[in-house]
């Protein structure tokens, strides 16, 4: 079975109940996963998990600098997550604040890491 990482930065706790929320729908389908606050994080787990959902406020339009030093400091994955799925989520303090351009903030990252080498997977992004 697919195992799936649940990944969030939370400040005030908002993208953490949306993080529980996701979670908790994953438990209700029987999926094997794992919810893990970013602060949490043992780097080196990464390549156990087949699929990622990773949340971030909306801080600027961008994730939050937070979540961007985890991207950066994942690199010492890279090409070693070639092949595996992710997607995103957010959340924001007022209706288009600019919450889109934090989803693509974070898949451009992932896209780096997952789909390098591997084109047909840019669709399932
Ligand atoms: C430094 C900072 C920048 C923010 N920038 C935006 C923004 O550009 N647009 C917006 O809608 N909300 C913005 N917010 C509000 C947060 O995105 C919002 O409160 C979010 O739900 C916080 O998530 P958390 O409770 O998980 O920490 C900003 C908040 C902070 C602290």
């Amino acid at each position: 079975m697919a195992k799936i990482l649940v990944l969030y930065y939370s400040r005030t706790g908002h993208t953490k109940t949306m993080a529980t929320t996701i979670f908790d729908e994953l438990k209700t389908c029987n999926a094997e996963a794992d919810l893990i606050n970013l602060k949490d994080l043992y780097y080196n787990t990464l390549p156990e998990y087949d699929a990622f959902i990773i949340g971030s406020p909306n801080y600027f339009g961008s994730m939050t600098g937070e979540m961007k030093s985890f991207f950066d400091k994942s690199v010492m994955h890279y090409k070693k997550l070639n092949g595996k799925l992710a997607t995103a989520f957010t959340s924001e303090g007022i209706i288009g604040g600019g919450g889109d351009t934090v989803l693509l903030d974070i898949l451009k990252a992932c896209m780096v890491h997952l789909i390098f080498q591997q084109k047909e997977a840019l669709i399932l992004l």
